[in-house]
């Protein structure tokens, strides 16, 4: 088959490193891609949102397979276009995508369903938004509804910050229209969970749990960013409650947009605060999530060619899917800056001196014949082991040894599973 992976990230290298182990794979393309995934498929001079360019490169390529790594092209609508055009694609449509696009579908969704998830209000007029929020108890949370590259959540423990996070995201549109409307909503208290999902319309096959770490600082500490590392599994939380999100959150999800007419196909991404009186819905993703793909893909054990497939074919309840003992750490090195602005266009060195560890790019390009950074977070460095102990050390060993300018990382990915191991 030849397959055209859509998006220019860590979790799209990831994703062709998975199928690059299938023996029904001829030829892997990367539209736009990096310099990592280069070294894997062939990169295409084409944007996530040139729709119709993607569509004519994927016809006169023969491709088998489309796969859309990123949420906006999702969200815009990009799997309804390759549909039209009879090109087999994986992903949800964009009227099963807005589970991610606007968090107000997402929560009226919930709230429809008795799913469980945190409390919530929901505001178009700024006013009105901040009179409620002075009323409410504090730490208290506020989101723009759109898509704002995983920034526009802020947890707010005074109301200085809060009144501050309303004013940047409704006024000074500091993540643009995705402002123009806001969630208010309760606190959540405990440990954060990624649940992926492959989902087909009421078919839900889980892929194994992971843990990210969204704020840039060890110790939790600092602004939100894309995610600053993962790992998987979570020896540290009972199965009983995965088991319990699964049951009482995915699967009523899924569920819940067959149900509205926007049955869901592809990857659902559930983030579940396990709080005191159970897991609850923090958001939902329409995609891998980047970097817990890193992570997950790596201990897939069934081809994912044949999950993509039984997908689009309406057979996904036909795949049993298997996972591999071995944990995998991932340590994301980022640029000097990032979530804020940030330098590119540094050398990157040390690439080839890793072990056994997989280094996926993120933000990287090439430059006169050398890996340059290009991006907020460059690389996603990945290492595998017997438990997590052992898969840390490895990552923390091959991040060490790789160095650009402005080179930032947490010391402290999957400390909390050693802590409560
Ligand atoms: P989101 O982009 O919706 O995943 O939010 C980013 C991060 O903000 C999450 O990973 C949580 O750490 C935090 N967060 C979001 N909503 C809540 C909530 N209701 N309570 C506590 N923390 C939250
Ligand atoms: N790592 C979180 C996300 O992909 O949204």
């Amino acid at each position: 088959m030849n397959i055209l992976v859509i998006g220019r990230g860590g979790r799209e290298h990831a994703i062709l490193w998975s199928l690059k182990r299938s023996d029904k794979v001829k030829q892997l393309y990367c539209a736009p891609g990096n310099a990592g995934t280069a070294q894997i498929a062939e990169n295409v001079d084409i944007g996530e949102f040139e729709f119709d360019k993607l569509v004519q490169f994927s016809l006169d390529n023969a491709i088998d397979l489309v796969v859309v790594g990123p949420d906006d092209p999702l969200a815009a609508g990009i799997v309804d276009v390759f549909e039209a055009a009879k090109v087999p694609v994986y992903g949800p449509r964009k009227n099963a995508a807005e589970i991610e696009g606007s968090k107000i579908f997402m929560k009226n969704l919930l709230k429809k369903y008795n799913i469980p998830t945190a409390k919530y209000e929901t505001f178009t007029d700024y006013e009105t938004a901040l009179a409620y929020l002075r009323e409410q108890p504090l730490p208290i949370v506020i989101k723009a509804d759109g898509l704002a590259a995983g920034k526009g959540v802020t947890v707010c423990f005074t109301r200085e910050q809060a009144e501050e996070a309303l004013r940047e995201t409704m006024v000074s549109k500091s993540f643009g229209a995705a402002g123009d409307k806001v969630v208010i909503e309760e606190f959540l208290e405990g440990q954060e969970m990624s649940i992926l999902a492959f989902v087909d319309g009421e078919t839900v096959r889980p892929m194994s749990a992971a843990q990210d770490h969204k704020p840039v600082f060890d110790g939790d500490k600092g602004p939100n960013t894309g995610g600053m590392g993962t790992y998987s599994p979570l020896p540290h939380i009972p199965q009983s409650i995965i088991d319990e999100s699964i049951e009482n959150i995915i699967k009523p999800t899924a569920k819940a947009m067959v149900a509205e007419g926007r049955p869901f196909r592809g990857v659902l991404f559930a983030g579940l605060m396990i709080t005191k009186d159970g897991p609850k819905t923090i958001e939902f993703n329409a995609r891998f999530g980047d970097p817990e793909t890193q992570v997950v893909l790596p201990r897939l054990k069934t081809d994912l060619v044949d999950i993509f497939l039984a997908s689009i074919n309406g057979r996904l309840h036909d795949i049993e899917i298997s996972w591999s003992d071995e944990a995998a750490v991932c340590v994301i090195l980022a640029s000097g800056g990032y979530p804020g602005s940030y330098p590119k266009g540094f050398p990157i060195k040390g690439l080839d001196n890793v072990g056994d560890a997989l280094v996926f790019h993120a933000g990287t390009a090439e430059k006169d014949g050398e890996i340059v950074t290009s991006g907020g977070r460059v690389l996603g460095v990945v290492g595998r082991g017997a438990d997590i102990a052992q898969a840390r050390a490895k990552a923390y060993e091959a991040a060490d040894r790789i160095h650009f300018e402005g080179k930032q990382n947490r010391t402290d990915i999957a400390a909390k599973a050693l802590v409560q191991a």
